[in-house]
């Protein structure tokens, strides 16, 4: 497994568009789950693990952005969740994750360029698994909190080289915001099994966070 759908992006990271994006996880959609279950894929349970710790009323409304597939809705549902929604820009992958039946609502948002369809103070967590490897404007996060409920949480991964001292693409920097962020926790964790290729940035251990709505 190389990830070949990935692979047609440009090797150059500041090159991704979200445009590309968008076409590439449209085409993958049909193949994506067969492929990602094929190499071993403990991240979406890893996200949960923390949920569970942080959320663990089964009712808890949450919001799981970058859904894609619904794979993490699907971890969600055998664990009990009943009142997550699902979004995600990739209108392929959208259609497989309703038909999936896992998510309370499911619908498209493109983060970072868009608003999140939702009130202020709705959530009381947020997860986003595995979208954070290329640059998405930060305002996202500012988006993010005003969704969340005070004292609402962000559950989310990222691969090592987004989650570093350099911030190469200000995720952590926009986070670092302590009048709306705190910080609670951050730990290396397994987010995929090993990958055949020669991109240098793919890496099995993420960093996951968490992060409290003041
Ligand atoms: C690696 S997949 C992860 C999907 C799902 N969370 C999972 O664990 O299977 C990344 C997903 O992020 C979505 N994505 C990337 N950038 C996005 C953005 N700016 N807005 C919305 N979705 C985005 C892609 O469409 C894709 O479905």
């Amino acid at each position: 497994m190389n990830f070949s759908p990935l692979e047609k992006l440009p090797k150059n990271q500041a090159e991704i568009t979200l445009d590309k994006l968008e076409t590439v996880y449209d085409e993958w959609a049909s193949s994506y789950d067969k492929d990602l279950h094929s190499i071993g894929y403990p991240g979406p349970a890893n996200i949960i693990k923390r949920v569970k710790n942080l959320l663990p009323d089964r009712t808890a409304k949450i919001l799981d952005l970058a859904a894609g597939t619904g794979i993490v809705g699907e971890v969600f549902k055998s664990e009990g969740y009943r009142n997550v929604d699902g979004s995600d820009m990739s209108n392929a992958s959208l259609k497989i994750a309703k038909e999936k039946g896992v998510y309370e609502r499911v619908f498209r948002c493109c983060m970072g360029e868009e608003r999140i369809d939702s009130e202020d103070n709705v959530y009381d967590g947020i997860t986003v698994v595995g979208c954070w490897s290329i640059p998405i404007n930060v305002s996202i996060f500012t988006e993010m909190n005003r969704v969340l409920k005070p004292g609402g949480y962000f559950i989310s991964c990222f691969r090592p080289d987004a989650w570093s001292d350099k911030d190469i693409y200000g995720y952590k920097g926009a986070l670092n915001d302590a009048t709306i962020w705190k910080a609670l926790s951050e730990e290396m964790d397994e987010y995929h099994g090993k990958l055949e290729t020669e991109h240098e940035h793919y890496s099995s251990d993420w960093f996951y966070v968490v992060y409290q709505k003041v």
